[in-house]
């Protein structure tokens, strides 16, 4: 075989199977009186994704889009984003009381889910369409379904059918993504959803991003800065250190979009 065989080769496998495992698997998702010690709380308040009587069930796994097979796993990003919002919501340094936040590729949803705990007034929960009545069942598990918590299908390369409905529900104060950038063929249509969404000098992009080739973080940075976003990495030492919520590889950026 030669070599340019084995590269298209290469290229057609899932990059599901090139992603690196996780940090944080001990916390248990299941609704079950025993696992509290392992649950995952955010201001005492439990997350659950499972119904008691649920394995982790692996959805999606039969769609031929590996990208949205992504959605099966909590990954990484989503709790340390979610830690680090509760971090600084407690040390006053970030209010989402009252706030509208919408997340983009979110698959479980935990980010989102803190934010309505944390006291947004309104939260839209974005995936691909084919994601969405999980990400309902989990808004339902939580009982948050009266909390203005809402499944909205945004599927980033095909944005017309999606984004002006989404539009007409902001402005939106806050932008949450975590871990939505790991294949290159995502990136733009990613950083035009997040344009599209955002009001200049206003909405603010919370992006907790897990660095995988120096070729997309300079994709992704390098997009973001073209359409006028002003982009910083938060400090270390604003993450929540003392409960273990970091990882080598993983950052929070934070930044606005400046008016044109
Ligand atoms: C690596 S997962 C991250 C999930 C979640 N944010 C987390 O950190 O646990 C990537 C997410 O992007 C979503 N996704 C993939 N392709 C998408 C597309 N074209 N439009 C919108 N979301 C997409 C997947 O369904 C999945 O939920």
């Amino acid at each position: 075989m030669s070599l340019s065989d084995n590269t298209s080769e290469l290229n057609s496998l899932p990059t599901l199977f090139f992603l690196e495992g996780p940090k944080f698997p001990s916390f248990d998702f299941k609704i079950s009186p025993s696992n509290q010690s392992k649950s995952f709380k955010i201001k005492n308040q439990t997350i659950y994704l499972y119904p008691d009587n649920n394995d982790n069930n692996e959805l999606f796994m039969n769609d031929d889009d590996h990208a949205v097979k992504t959605a099966n796993n909590v990954w990484d990003a989503s709790l340390i984003l979610s830690k680090f919002l509760e971090k600084q919501c407690n040390e006053n340094k970030l209010d989402f009381k009252g706030r509208k936040v919408i997340e983009l590729g979110a698959g479980k949803s935990i980010p989102s889910l803190t934010s309505s705990i944390l006291g947004a007034s309104m939260v839209t929960i974005t995936d691909a369409p084919i994601v969405i009545p999980e990400i309902e069942k989990i808004i339902k598990l939580n009982g948050f379904e009266n909390n203005n918590v809402l499944a909205k299908p945004l599927d980033w390369e095909n944005r017309k059918d999606y984004v002006p409905f989404l539009i007409d529900k902001g402005p939106w104060d806050f932008i949450l993504a975590a871990d939505v950038v790991w294949v290159d063929y995502l990136i733009v249509p990613l950083v035009d959803s997040i344009d599209e969404l955002s009001t200049p000098s206003y909405t603010t992009l919370l992006l907790c991003h897990q660095s995988r080739t120096t070729r997309s973080d300079n994709m992704l940075f390098d997009t973001l800065k073209k359409r006028g976003w002003k982009i910083q990495k938060v400090s270390r030492d604003e993450l929540n250190l003392e409960e273990g919520f970091w990882k080598d590889n993983v950052d929070i950026y934070q930044g606005q979009k400046e008016q044109e």
